[in-house]
């Protein structure tokens, strides 16, 4: 019987390729014979993850690619098409949070900096919906292909503090939902939209939050871990196997669905 989790034939084209989950998971795939697409922001950062990609096979390329500009993703695609000649998987990793869109311990609800509320709206919800409006045309043509986005634990439930990635994250559950369903009623069962909700992994964005520099958990670290049932915070390759699953032919009849990786922190009420 055929493996229905071979990927080696996917072309997959991966945003925020230069960070923690997104570009662990590219290697990871790229490991597994898949060629891969590392896109990031900056130039020496897209070339340092192929430099590094390199290592594992000649199955890669990069560009630098702003999420949130039309005409770098249009250029991209165009060169994309020329170079590599379709795409089959795009995986939206480019995402993050910063201070002024999220209520500091000793602020107030009303203390929002609106304008940093935006900048992180834009760049976690705009900056899925840009890179899925551009590089998805090749699955239209293709009649098939495959959308990765990243939600949050922050999309379904309330965490304190952090207004503007919860609410971008919530209206990614929502768009993975549209445009499966989009996607699906006009181009055919072969196009697929998914999503992954991770629970608490230790990244650049979160770790000071999360750890004191002894190692110890700070006081939300130790929230966090009292509402997870494992125990602990997650490991960046324990992400891999749900995207691999997910762009693979096992989940051929799978779409619109958030998929959560957070050692039970969904499931647990905390009591
Ligand atoms: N780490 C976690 O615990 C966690 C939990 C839930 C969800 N997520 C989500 O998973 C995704 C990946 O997270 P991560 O921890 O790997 O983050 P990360 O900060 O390590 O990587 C994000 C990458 O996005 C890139 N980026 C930022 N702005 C960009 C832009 N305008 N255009 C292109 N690239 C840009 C950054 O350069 C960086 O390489 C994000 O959407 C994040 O919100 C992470």
């Amino acid at each position: 019987m055929k493996n229905l989790f071979d990927v080696s034939d996917k072309v997959i084209a991966v945003t925020g390729a230069a960070g923690v989950l997104a570009g662990g998971t590219a290697n990871y795939l790229q490991e597994q014979g898949a060629y891969v697409i590392y896109l990031d922001l900056f130039q020496d950062k897209v070339d340092a993850a192929v430099a590094a990609a390199k290592k594992i096979s000649d199955k890669c390329c990069g560009y630098a690619c702003n999420v949130l500009d039309q005409t770098v993703l249009d250029e991209v695609y165009q060169k994309i098409m020329a170079d590599v000649g379709r795409i089959d998987v795009l995986i939206n990793g480019a995402g993050g949070n910063m201070p002024g869109a999220t209520i500091g311990p000793d602020q107030d609800v009303f203390d929002l900096k609106i304008e940093d509320y935006s900048k992180v709206l834009d760049l976690n919800l705009k900056g899925t919906v840009m890179p899925t409006m551009t590089f998805a045309k090749a699955f239209k043509a293709q009649k098939a292909g495959c959308v990765i986005n990243f939600s949050s634990m922050s999309a379904t439930q309330a965490l304190t503090r952090v207004l503007g990635y919860s609410n971008a994250k919530a209206a990614i559950d929502n768009f993975t939902k549209w445009m499966a369903t989009e996607m699906a009623l006009k181009y055919g069962d072969k196009v697929r939209v998914c999503a992954l909700a991770p629970g608490f992994f230790i990244g650049n964005q979160n770790r000071a939050l999360l750890i004191n520099e002894d190692g110890s958990y700070t006081a939300r670290g130790q929230q966090v871990i009292n509402k997870t049932p494992f125990r602990r915070f997650g490991e960046q390759e324990e992400v891999y196997g749900t995207i691999h699953y997910l762009i693979s032919e096992a989940a051929k009849f799978v779409t619109g669905v958030i998929v959560p990786v957070d050692g039970g922190f969904s499931a647990y009420s905390g009591v």
